[in-house]
């Protein structure tokens, strides 16, 4: 195969000039040049991937260059019906001309309330907030208010608050004593939690864990951990912020029927508002009420409104059977599709059965990371935003056109990576900045 075959000239390649330009400006004074860590240039291919985004529409997002792309990251998942769907955003601009936040509570909290009683089996009493690790940071403090105990078991990834990021390989600047308190057991590993909570007998306050991730949990492994809680009197969190909505409308303990203590949602709860929730069986009302919890935007109305037309929404369409549907359909085409192109040694299409996710099997000698760069590099050109992996979904991937767009993309970044893949340079071919080891949260 020859080298040029990989190349387009650069007249007919995608630019990314006003993306650099807001780059340098946003280096001089914003650190990282963004708010969050997966959404930063190094999470992507300087010169080669959009690092700023315009607007978005359906499934589809347009970079500052005029660029488009299906978005497969969603903003990290809280857009889950698409951008500017149109019932949640007439819903909010109702509500914008009332008001968005008032001086007293306002009843959207109550409604909002009764619906996730209604959706989410471990939800007797409802707390609201702005992000989720405002309320898992909530769970952790009612667990030890509950129970006078200190020390948590935390399994996945629960947002950026000392008492977890301590126990994380990026714990500078939490206090050594917080760090301790903490410690991580393993996704379906019941006994790696039962060892940890006897190692430290009567000393944990509650096990926290995402119930379900990129993998499915295996059988009775979500009992079994309820099994061991209920043995050492500890509280069980779970942590549904990404696994409440998408497989099922009242999260994993729906789906797996393990009742958690106390639970937290957020992400796509309001289709891109900020909105979590804390919810939890009645027992831990007079906690609730007892510990701090409370913040000047809790009970915003403009989020609630937006929730409130979601989950509606999100009950009207049976939004899980859409995700698994065009799931089946993605994971089968894009298979073929690197079958055909000999890229089976390289790569596989794997994950749960709503959430596809580009898996590495090889890097054909390259670096990680420079074989991934090279990945999401012919991905953008193509026009499909993806980073490390996940294909998020939302409500506006599912149809026909959309899974036709998506393979058509696909065939045509993988045509090009494979032609790089069997040049006798490959990263010779890469166009722009490799990708720089990002923070691993989860595992
Ligand atoms: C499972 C889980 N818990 C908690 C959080 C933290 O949420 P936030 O970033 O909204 O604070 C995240 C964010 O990605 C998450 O995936």
């Amino acid at each position: 195969m020859s080298d040029n075959k990989a190349l387009k000239t650069v007249s007919q390649m995608r630019s990314y000039d006003n993306s650099l330009m807001l780059c340098e400006r946003a280096e001089k004074i914003i650190p990282l040049a963004s708010q969050t860590f997966s959404k930063a240039p190094m999470s992507f291919v300087r010169g080669a991937s959009p690092l700023f985004i315009e607007k978005g529409k359906g499934a589809i997002v347009w970079d500052v260059d005029g660029n488009d792309y299906i978005d497969f990251m969603l903003g990290l998942m809280p857009i889950i019906l698409g951008y500017q769907d149109k019932d949640v955003d007439n819903a909010i601009i109702e509500q914008l001309n009332k008001g968005i936040i008032f001086s007293l509570a306002c009843d959207l909290e109550i409604k909002l309330s009764e619906m996730l009683v209604d959706l989410i089996p471990s939800a007797e009493i409802v707390r609201f907030a702005k992000n989720g690790s405002d309320v898992t940071s909530g769970a952790i403090r009612v667990a030890r208010a509950y129970t006078g105990k200190d020390r948590v078991a935390a399994c996945g990834y629960h947002g950026w608050h000392d008492w977890y990021i301590g126990a994380t390989a990026r714990d500078i600047g939490v206090p050594k004593v917080v760090k301790e308190l903490t410690k991580k057991f393993e996704y379906n590993n019941a006994q790696s939690l039962e060892d940890l909570l006897s190692m430290h007998k009567d000393e944990f306050a509650c096990v926290i864990m995402e119930p379900m991730n990129a993998f499915p949990p295996e059988p009775g492994f979500l009992s079994s951990v309820r099994e061991i809680c209920d043995r050492h009197n500890v509280i069980l969190i779970f942590d549904e912020i990404v696994s409440g909505w998408r497989p099922h409308l009242g999260g994993a303990q729906s789906l797996y029927n393990v009742i958690p203590d106390i639970s937290c949602f957020g992400k796509g709860m309001a289709n891109g508002m900020p909105m979590s929730a804390l919810v939890a069986k009645k027992e831990f009302e007079k906690t609730f009420e007892d510990i701090f919890f409370s913040g000047t935007f809790g009970g915003e109305a403009l989020s609630m409104a937006a929730s409130i037309a979601t989950i509606n929404k999100l009950k009207e369409c049976d939004l899980p059977s859409h995700m698994r549907q065009t799931t089946a359909i993605l994971k089968d085409g894009m298979e073929t599709i690197i079958a055909d192109h000999k890229l089976d040694h390289l790569l596989h299409i794997g994950g749960a059965d709503w959430w596809p996710r580009v898996m590495w099997k090889d890097h054909g000698g390259l670096d990680p990371l420079m074989a991934q760069s090279l990945l999401v590099q012919e991905l953008s050109e193509s026009g499909l935003l993806i980073i490390a992996g996940g294909l998020n979904l939302s409500l506006s991937h599912c149809n026909d056109d959309m899974h036709q767009m998506v393979l058509n993309r696909w065939n045509d970044a993988i045509d090009r990576f494979s032609n790089i893949m069997s040049a006798s340079d490959p990263v010779a071919h890469l166009r722009g900045e490799a990708i720089q080891p990002v923070f691993k949260v989860r595992g």
